[in-house]
C-alpha cells in the first residue's frame, strides 16, 4: 500500500472509542463493525444504555445484535430513540407504514439490495440509519450475509491531489439508475433526483467521508461526461475492491442490524437460492447533507 493508505488505515485502527458502562462491544473488524451484548432490546432501554448505545454507533457504524426477541412495535420504539421513523417508500399496500418487509421467497430471481449501496441516496435527505430485523435464515443454514463498507476509509485512502480535488465537487444521484430499466414499483412513484457533495461530513462526527455509490450516483456536473464516467467507476470500484473497508455480518435468527447509513455502504449476498429468508427493516430520517 502506499504511504498515504496506511497511514488512513493507522489513523482509523488507533482512534480513541468510547469506555462502555452499560454493554459489551466486540469489533467484527478494527474498521467497521461490532457485536453488541448486553441489552435487550425488547425493553425500554435507560438514558445509560441509550448513551453507550449511541457511542457506539458513531465509534463503529455497524452493530450487530444477536437473539433479540422484538415485536414490530419494539423494533420501531427503539428506531425512534435516533430520530424520527422514515415511513417506507413507496407505502406498503397493507401492513405497517414504517415497517418494510425483506421476504425472499423460495426460488427467487433476485433480491434487494444485490449490490453495493447506500439507501435512497437520490432523496434530498436519505436516511440516517437502518435497523434490519432478521427472523428467518436461508433453511441451508448458511448464505444471506450482508457486507458493509467504511466510507470514511474509502475517502482518507485515497491520494491528498484527489480528495482535494473531490471536496469541491457534487454528484448527481438519480433514482432511476436503481430501477435499471424496470418499472417503477408504482405509477404514482415520483422517481427522486438529487445533487450532493461528492464528499459530505458526517453531521455528528464532522468526519469527511466518499458519497458515490453504484446503485444511485450517475454523474458530476462539473466534469465532461466522458471524465465524470471515469471519475465515477474508479470510485465506485472503492468499495468492492478493498476488502479492508468491509465487514461481513452472518446473520443467525433473531439477530438485528442497525447502521449507519450515512457512512457505510452495504451489500445484500444472494447465495441462497433457492432457500427463503425473512426480516424487517425500520429506517430513521435523516437530515440535509453537507460537505
Ligand atoms: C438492504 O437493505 O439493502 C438489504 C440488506 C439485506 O437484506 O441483507
Amino acid at each position: 500500500m502506499e504511504l498515504y493508505e496506511l497511514e488512513a488505515v493507522e489513523a482509523v485502527t488507533t482512534r480513541p472509542l468510547h469506555q462502555y458502562d452499560t454493554l459489551v462491544v466486540q469489533q467484527i473488524t478494527p474498521v467497521i463493525g461490532a457485536e453488541v451484548s448486553g441489552l435487550d432490546l425488547s425493553q425500554e432501554l435507560s438514558e445509560e444504555q441509550l448513551a453507550d448505545l449511541k457511542n457506539a454507533f458513531l465509534d463503529h457504524h455497524v452493530l450487530v445484535f444477536r437473539d433479540q426477541v422484538l415485536t414490530g412495535e419494539e423494533h420501531k420504539r427503539l428506531a425512534a430513540h435516533f430520530g424520527e421513523l422514515r415511513p417506507v417508500n413507496p407505502p406498503p399496500l397493507e401492513g405497517d407504514p414504517y415497517i418494510l418487509e425483506l421476504r425472499t421467497t423460495v426460488a427467487a430471481a433476485d433480491v434487494n439490495g444485490n449490490g453495493w449501496h447506500a439507501d435512497g441516496t437520490a432523496d434530498e435527505e436519505p436516511s440516517l440509519g437502518s435497523m434490519l430485523y432478521i427472523t428467518q435464515v436461508p433453511e441451508s443454514g448458511c448464505g444471506g450475509d450482508t457486507l458493509f463498507a467504511n466510507m470514511h476509509l474509502a475517502y482518507s485512502m485515497l491520494s491528498p491531489a484527489l480528495r482535494g480535488m473531490l471536496d469541491e465537487l457534487t454528484a448527481i444521484h438519480d433514482g432511476a439508475l436503481a430501477f435499471q430499466g424496470r418499472t417503477p414499483p408504482r405509477e404514482d412513484y415520483v422517481i427522486p433526483v438529487s445533487e450532493h457533495p461528492l464528499v459530505v461530513r458526517h453531521p455528528e462526527t464532522g468526519r469527511k467521508l466518499l458519497y458515490v455509490n453504484g446503485a444511485y450516483t450517475s454523474r458530476i456536473p462539473q466534469l465532461s461526461q466522458r471524465e465524470s464516467r471515469a471519475l465515477l467507476d474508479m470510485l465506485i470500484e472503492t468499495v468492492p475492491s478493498r476488502p479492508a473497508l468491509q465487514c461481513r455480518v452472518r446473520w443467525e435468527p433473531n439477530t438485528l442490524v442497525f447502521w449507519d447509513n450515512r457512512c457505510v455502504q452495504h451489500h445484500a449476498t444472494y447465495d441462497y437460492y433457492p432457500f427463503a429468508r425473512y426480516g424487517q427493516r425500520v429506517a430513521i430520517n435523516g437530515g440535509p447533507l453537507r460537505g
